[in-house]
């Protein structure tokens, strides 16, 4: 049974700050980075962190001081790594929809490079930096086509899905963005999906990027970096996550002796073990066909079990519980999607700490303020120490930007 993080009794820290609480491990986000520069020391890569994972800023700033750079879908999240003392030059700008001001934002900033996603984008990029006198860096963001193998919603490589740009007009989009005068090509990049449990996909990937990398060379266009989207799947349940290593060295050895630098953008599994969710058992419901654990954390909390049917172990952080039940561990909000689990064996009473593990990634950055709930609080342990990251909201905070116009 897990009672600690770190060194702290989570049941310290649900009493000290409340519940729900995200509470996070810095060891576990400091091994976690340094596991993938241990894989890829061959090669040297830029690892950078997918913002959109996790965005407090302290984790921000942690993963900075370890040297990483950020891979960053919006305005707002490039503007969350510049808070947290990130290094401008190691900002990637992806996602299929950059607004003229984000553009604008992010070349003022002097970002590493923008990840475009289709020819209209490649435009609206090249008249921003004309309008503003710079030249962009970009890559080309290509749909490999192969079949990820995870969650339909966190799939991104298939033909059918809105990312990238298809490989078979993959070089006439390359010859346009040379064509225009305030852009520069410096890469290559995809992403075919999140969650990935099978090693094949992602080299696969890899393999279909490198075959167009040459044929470009030969049309006289030359890549610095290959960029190899978001990085393995986690344990959440028992599932058989990818060796790192295994990967690491298959790419390793699939680049070989070409002059490419490689870029990673590894989210979930950089932060995903790292993170639990603290609630607290308000009722234990005997319906007349199931069973319900209520808690005081709910979908708005943790989004991913309702979203897509996440599996997240739970356990009850009190000794000594029985007998058993079969229940649905439950939110308050009024929605038959709210739960955190579905079918589990658990012993539990009022009152009650729970451990949501597995939630550090795509938790709290997916949260919102449904059913006028706050918020909840964040904290990040380092041995027996630990730091309040994100205040809990509050009522005022939820309200602030209404009041003014009743
Ligand atoms: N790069 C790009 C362009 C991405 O779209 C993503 C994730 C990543 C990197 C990071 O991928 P990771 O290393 O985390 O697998 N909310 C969903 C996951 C959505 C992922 C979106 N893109 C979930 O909770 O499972």
């Amino acid at each position: 049974m897990t009672q600690f993080c770190e060194n702290i009794a989570y049941s310290y820290l649900a009493e000290h700050f409340g519940t729900p609480l995200y509470v996070y491990s810095e060891n576990a986000l400091t091994n976690a980075f340094r596991a993938y520069e241990m894989a890829f020391s061959g090669s040297q890569p830029l690892i950078c962190y997918a913002v959109k994972a996790n965005s407090n800023l302290s984790i921000i700033k942690h993963f900075s001081e370890l040297g990483s750079g950020f891979d960053t879908v919006s305005g707002g999240e490039i503007a969350r790594v510049l808070a947290a003392g990130g290094a401008a030059k190691k900002i990637i700008f992806s996602g299929v929809g950059k607004s003229v001001a984000e553009i604008a934002f992010a070349l003022n900033a002097g970002i590493k490079c923008f990840n475009v996603e289709s020819l209209p984008e490649l435009d609206r990029i090249n008249q921003v930096a004309e309008q503003m006198g710079k030249i962009a860096p970009i890559s080309l963001r290509i749909n490999p086509d192969v079949d990820a193998k995870t969650h339909p919603y966190i799939s991104t490589g298939l033909k059918a899905n809105k990312f990238g740009i298809a490989m078979s007009q993959a070089e006439q989009a390359y010859q346009y963005a040379a064509n225009q005068s305030h852009l520069k090509i410096m890469g290559i990049d995809c992403h075919i999906g999140s969650q990935l449990i099978d090693l094949s996909p992602l080299v696969e990937a890899c393999q279909r990027l490198l075959m167009l990398v040459d044929k470009l060379s030969a049309q006289g266009i030359e890549l610095e970096h290959i960029d190899l989207g978001g990085g393995v799947g986690i344990v959440y349940h028992n599932e058989p996550i990818p060796n790192l290593n295994e990967y690491a060295q298959a790419v390793q050895n699939l680049l070989a002796g070409r002059k490419l630098d490689l870029v990673l953008e590894p989210g979930r599994s950089l932060v995903g073990n790292a993170g639990t969710l603290l609630t607290r058992v308000e009722f234990v419901k005997q319906g007349e066909e199931k069973n319900f654990v209520i808690v005081d954390a709910a979908m708005n909390d943790l989004m991913r079990p309702a979203l897509y049917q996440a599996y997240h172990h739970i356990e009850n952080a009190e000794k000594n519980k029985q007998p058993e039940i079969l229940a649905d561990i439950v939110g308050p909000i009024c929605e038959t999607g709210d739960f955190l689990a579905q079918n589990r064996q658990i012993a539990a009473e009022a009152g009650d700490l729970l451990l949501v593990h597995s939630a550090g990634a795509y938790g709290a950055s997916m949260a919102s303020n449904y059913n006028t709930r706050c918020r909840a609080a964040e904290v990040l342990v380092s041995g027996d120490k630990v730091r309040e990251i994100r205040q809990r909201e509050t009522l005022e905070d939820v309200m602030r930007l209404e009041m003014k116009f009743l």
